[in-house]
């Protein structure tokens, strides 16, 4: 059988990286999370004391930074440059300074560069926000997930208890708001559901059910 390209795309805490992670399990394939990219020079520009929203100079600093994955149980590790960062670009600081880098022109043409490199063999489930609309229009799969914020804002809370952040929902809520207005309104490739992409809403669904959904679809790709 053919190594596809599987695209998820959605708003914050959908449930992207849990499910891309499961379904790339069941069929073998390479899991890359775009967002964990753009976290990573996010991180780095904070360190480095670079304006968030300098686009030349942060395309300087990508130029010379090494982002990459490696295998880690029991998730997939973050490092730039050799420093392990996995933790780090979760934190409440990165997370709602990310959607200002992520909007820099540059920036999104480096990583897109760096992302289709890595899906082009296929064989591959990437998850994003621009990937089925953007950087992957020929993946022979294109999920769009969504959930509602109050549904989004509850599960980010269950995330973050287990890190040892305790953000009040209400503040989670508004925060995610922010970012995917912020997401779905900039200029360059927003967060918007590619045409010939399957909606599907993880409101109510368990995980299981919504891996046991977009397995079904890829069979039949
Ligand atoms: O998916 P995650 O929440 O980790 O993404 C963090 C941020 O990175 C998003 O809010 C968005 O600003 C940016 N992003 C993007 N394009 C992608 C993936 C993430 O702009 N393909």
């Amino acid at each position: 059988v053919k190594a596809l390209q599987v695209a998820i795309d959605g708003p914050a805490s959908a449930g992207k990286s849990t499910v891309a992670k499961r379904v790339a399990h069941d069929f073998g394939y390479i899991y890359c999370d775009t967002g964990a990219m753009y976290r990573a020079i996010t991180w780095k520009a904070m360190q480095s004391g670079v304006a968030l929203d300098d686009d030349a100079a942060l395309e300087a600093l990508l130029a010379k930074t090494t982002i990459a994955f490696r295998a880690g149980e029991p998730e997939q590790r973050v490092y730039v440059d050799d420093v392990e960062v996995t933790q780090a670009i979760r934190q409440p600081d990165v997370t709602n300074n990310v959607s200002t880098v992520a909007a820099q022109a540059t920036v999104r043409e480096a990583l897109t560069k760096r992302q289709r490199e890595i899906a082009a063999a296929g064989g591959i489930v990437m998850d994003g926000r621009d990937i089925g609309s953007s950087v992957l229009p020929n993946a022979e799969v294109k999920i769009f997930l969504v959930a509602s914020v109050e549904e989004r804002a509850e599960r980010r809370f269950k995330d973050n208890a287990e890190k040892g952040i305790h953000t009040p929902i209400d503040v989670l809520k508004e925060e995610i708001a922010v970012r995917d207005k912020k997401d779905s309104t900039r200029k360059i490739s927003p967060l918007t559901q590619a045409t010939d992409a399957i909606k599907v809403d993880t409101t109510s669904l368990s995980i299981d059910e919504v891996v046991a959904r977009i397995d079904e679809i890829i069979k039949k790709a």
